[in-house]
């Protein structure tokens, strides 16, 4: 059964942890979703992992939608949230919801995530909820700030910070997000603020105590040429890749393939 925001509010409700991972095209769409993953997020991470930048800055709401098209084609149950990329929803609620606004309507998103929780980010997400458009919240670690945070670094780490992002959640919560993603913040912050929240937190570099888990499937994969702390990979793909290639290889120099 298709998977709706209402039913991850559900399995918070229940304890039933959410699994979510990102996607980018078809195939790996297809395989997550066919795998049982109730979340697919095409996340601005695939500058990363598919596109080979060093941050998520450079990718363009027109990339994204063409990833995110494709990721439609393979998606049948996961609900289906699409990242909107820098600079794409931060100049004001207009900007947001002409970009939220192809997400829904060419690549077929049921919802989108904007990344910050300072007041003109809750005014915009107010401003798309109240227009029907399903908000993902996302704070911490929000990596289109890199710059301004000198690095990928963890958040929350003091007394002030963390009472900072905590606040941010809750106004994100009034302002009617769905869930929110917790990025790379301390284990108790974000068991403080989902126990704070009636919506589900996702974390990512949080802990254990968030509703659901979220990972970079590059890195869970083990494809990634670089990947977090605190992402785990659960195969050598890039190694099995490789064999698989060097194998193929020799048997068409040794003309062993095709076979005659
Ligand atoms: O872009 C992304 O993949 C993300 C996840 C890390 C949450 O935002």
């Amino acid at each position: 059964m298709p998977i709706t925001t209402q039913k991850l509010a559900r399995f918070k409700a229940e304890g039933r942890p959410i699994v979510a991972l990102t996607a980018w095209d078809y195939l790996i769409a297809q395989t997550l979703d066919e795998a049982g993953v109730d979340l697919l997020l095409v996340g601005d991470s695939l500058a990363m992992v598919a596109l080979g930048y060093s941050t998520t800055l450079p990718v363009t709401l027109d990339e994204m939608l063409h990833h995110a098209k494709a990721v439609r084609r393979g998606v049948i149950n996961a609900l289906l949230v699409v990242d909107l990329p820098f600079l794409t929803y931060q100049e004001s609620p207009q900007q947001a919801m002409h970009s939220a606004g192809r997400a829904l309507k060419e690549a077929g998103a049921q919802a989108v995530k904007l990344e910050g929780g300072h007041p003109a980010m809750v005014e915009t997400v107010e401003r798309l909820v109240q227009a029907g458009i399903p908000v993902m919240a996302h704070v911490g670690m929000t990596p289109q700030s890199v710059h301004q945070f000198g690095g990928f670094r963890r958040q929350g780490t003091t007394p002030e910070t963390a009472e900072h992002i905590l606040q941010e959640a809750i106004a994100l919560q009034q302002a009617g997000a769905f869930a929110i993603i917790l990025e790379h913040i301390p284990d108790d912050l974000a068991h403080q603020i989902t126990q704070k929240l009636t919506i589900p937190t996702i974390g990512i570099g949080a802990g254990a105590h968030c509703d659901g888990q979220v990972l970079v499937t590059a890195d869970l994969l083990g494809l990634s040429s670089w990947q977090p702390p605190f992402a785990k990979s659960y195969m050598d793909l890039k190694g099995a890749i490789a064999q698989a290639v060097q194998t193929y290889s020799q048997e068409v120099r040794n003309h062993q393939f095709p076979p005659a």
